[in-house]
């Protein structure tokens, strides 16, 4: 098990489907339109690192009309909401940004803030790799280049540097969340 970091804020909506069950059909369809919707809101306006949108399975409500959707960190009101429809994406993006900004003034955490930092950079670079590896040798996979010796391709120079500039990252980052754990700890 390792910790990994985590987004800033995090939307949990069914898409739960069931077939001849007394709790009725499930969020299903209702649930894939709140979460194409919330998808489509969340990218919009820049947030795909620190809002995740992540498809579940039943939240245990189970409504008529709409979606269930559960919100971590909760807001005020309780973490989780129901009969939830895609023009309400917009409301739940709103808090989410909301929550962000308020826990920005509150006093900062230099361990969270640096990890998210790091977080955010590994993202960025390990986009930037694979996409460098796309240029060299069409549909290489995330996988495929943890073993850039089975790829020729991938002897470019240019790449190297990318990747080197990733495993830096990675290093900084685990060493981070390992002196972390460590000050937790004792
Ligand atoms: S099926 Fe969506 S909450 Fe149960």
């Amino acid at each position: 098990m390792r910790a990994v970091a985590s987004p800033r804020h995090h939307l949990f909506v069914c898409g739960n489907r069931r077939e001849g069950s007394p709790l009725g059909t499930g969020c299903g369809a209702r649930g894939d339109a709140l979460y194409d919707a919330l998808k489509k809101e969340v990218n919009a306006r820049g947030h795909v690192v620190s809002i995740w949108v992540t498809k579940t399975h039943c939240l245990g409500i189970c409504p008529k009309e709409g979606a269930t959707c559960a919100r971590y960190p909760s807001p005020p009101g309780g973490p989780i909401v129901t009969d939830v429809v895609p023009a309400e994406a917009r409301a739940l993006v709103d808090e989410a940004e909301a929550m962000m900004a308020s826990a920005a003034k509150e006093p900062a955490n230099p361990w969270a803030a640096i990890e998210h930092e790091l977080a955010t950079t590994e993202e960025l670079h390990t986009k930037k790799v694979l996409d460098l590896a796309r240029r060299l040798k069409p549909g290489l996979t995330g996988e495929d280049i943890q073993n850039p010796h089975d790829f020729p391709e991938l002897t470019d120079p240019d790449w190297h540097y990318a990747d080197g500039i990733l495993t830096g990252v990675k290093t900084v980052s685990s060493a981070l969340r390992a002196l972390r754990r460590r000050g937790e700890e004792g």
